[in-house]
């Protein structure tokens, strides 16, 4: 796998050279790859501890330094690198500033950011002043101002950014991108996603007792599509943002708050403190944006209802149509039957992405998570472009607060060009494989 994805890059970097001005030749000309890197972890909670344990199966990657607010966590982190037969990170841990020390101090190659909402932009303008690559875990900021200054710290010292948006590295969702670039659904009109998954009994509540953990506040505060980067992630690319299109506005509207409550209610009872707080989050929130070619695409927020988990992509172009919900898809002039679905599944095989070369299914998010966690650190050996660039990461993030400033006013609201007009001319990049 890692032969293979370091093939990728050489072709990603030649493509990257003509895509991405701000990086191009100090970056990729002459860059050797390094064997191995020195990655810092600040936030070693639930998702820090994850990527830590997936690193740990990635050649080359050496954890040296690990950040927490909490002295247990970062004990745990460097307990588990231990036990993995590796040598034991050094340990930051005093009050929510000492990422700076670390990233001042140690001589890192990259970070991983898996902290609370509102430090990853703080910590990753740290990082890229100090020559380090951040992977910044999801979103990667939380207002448009912190966005570009991403992009701003990113374009001055150089040095790429990249979230770590797990879901563009899907093994279905980089197939149905090999179908797209060879033409297959023809031009692109119309995607849909979801983020249908709820969070209220384990990620914002505490299952037990219904205490509320740190992402709770932005229930109670905003009202907004708190968390659109899984669903929109591969619609990016299946839709050709930043690179020959460009999303233009963003409309935005949410039901009532009636999940949250509810919740309480059913199971804690009335009398619970959280039962009947005023939370500003509507239960669902749709968001439609247009494109400068044409295209809508439609971002459903369902985080708070009893339901199973479901990303509900859909693709629909001029010669077909691909429903991930259904498993299904249907073109024209191919699909055996007219206008019948047909199942996705052997599609998948057939235009498998050259990363998913390996059976992964035993790892974390069936194997994505190491997918792109691998990416991510042959971009660090090679001092190359990250695979997914400070501009992807840009419009990805930015739909929080503009779908939130679209509720309230209950308008359209204008989508910032991340690019400055590189759009116009900018290639695909992003998993270039079978084309
Ligand atoms: N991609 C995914 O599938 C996925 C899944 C879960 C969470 N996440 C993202 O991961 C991030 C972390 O979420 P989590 O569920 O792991 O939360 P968590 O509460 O389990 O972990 C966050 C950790 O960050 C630490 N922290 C906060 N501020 C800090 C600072 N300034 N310096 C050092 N440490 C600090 C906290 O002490 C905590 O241990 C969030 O951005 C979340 O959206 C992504």
């Amino acid at each position: 796998m890692n032969n293979l994805s370091r093939r990728g890059f050489i072709e990603k970097g030649t493509i990257a050279t003509a895509a991405l001005g701000a990086f191009s030749n100090t970056l990729i000309a002459g860059n050797e790859m390094k064997s191995t890197v020195k990655v810092g972890i600040v936030g070693t909670g639930n998702r820090g501890t994850s990527h830590l344990t997936n690193l740990l199966t990635i050649p080359g990657a050496e954890i040296v330094a690990v950040c927490d607010l909490d002295r247990s966590k970062t004990e745990h982190a460097a307990g588990l690198c231990e036990k993995a037969g590796r040598s034991r990170p050094k340990i930051w841990c005093k009050d929510e500033t000492t990422f700076r020390e670390m990233l001042n101090e140690e001589k890192l190659d990259c970070v991983i950011i898996a902290t609370y909402w509102d430090s990853h932009t703080p910590i990753a303008s740290h990082a890229m002043k100090n020559g380090i690559y951040p992977g910044i875990e999801v979103p990667a900021a939380l207002t448009v101002d912190h966005t570009w200054q991403l992009i701003e710290m990113s374009e001055k010292t150089g040095i790429p950014c990249m979230m770590l948006e797990n879901w563009s590295f899907r093994q279905d969702n980089l197939a149905l991108l090999n179908m797209k670039r060879l033409g297959m659904f023809g031009e692109i009109v119309h995607c849909h996603c979801a983020h249908s998954h709820d969070c209220i009994d384990h990620w914002f509540f505490d299952q037990k007792t219904g205490e509320q953990k740190w992402p709770a506040a932005y229930l109670l505060k905003y009202n907004r599509d708190q968390y659109p980067t899984h669903s929109v992630g591969p619609i990016i690319s299946w839709m050709d943002i930043n690179r020959g299109d460009i999303f233009t506005e963003i409309y935005s509207t949410a039901s009532a708050s009636k999940g949250i409550n509810a919740y309480f209610k059913r199971k804690f009872g009335n009398d619970h403190p959280n039962a009947n707080l005023n939370y500003q989050q509507g239960d669902i929130v749709t968001s439609v944006l247009k494109t400068k070619m044409g295209k809508t695409l439609v971002i459903n927020y369902d985080l708070q209802l009893p339901r199973p988990y479901s990303n509900r992509w859909l693709l629909q172009g001029t010669l077909g149509v691909y429903d991930e919900e259904k498993g299904s898809l249907y073109l024209e002039d191919k699909s055996p039957e007219y206008h019948q679905w047909e199942t996705w599944k052997p599609y998948e095989q057939k235009y498998n992405h050259k990363w998913w070369n390996a059976d992964l299914s035993a790892q974390s998010h069936g194997g994505t998570d190491v997918v792109m966690l691998t990416q991510f650190i042959d971009a660090v050996k090679s001092k190359g472009p990250t695979p997914i660039d400070v501009y992807d990461s840009a419009v990805m993030t930015a739909i929080v607060e503009l779908s939130g400033v679209s509720i309230e006013k209950n308008a359209p609201v204008p989508f910032p060009d991340f690019t400055k007009g590189k759009w116009e001319t900018n290639k695909p990049y992003f998993a270039i494989d079978m084309v």
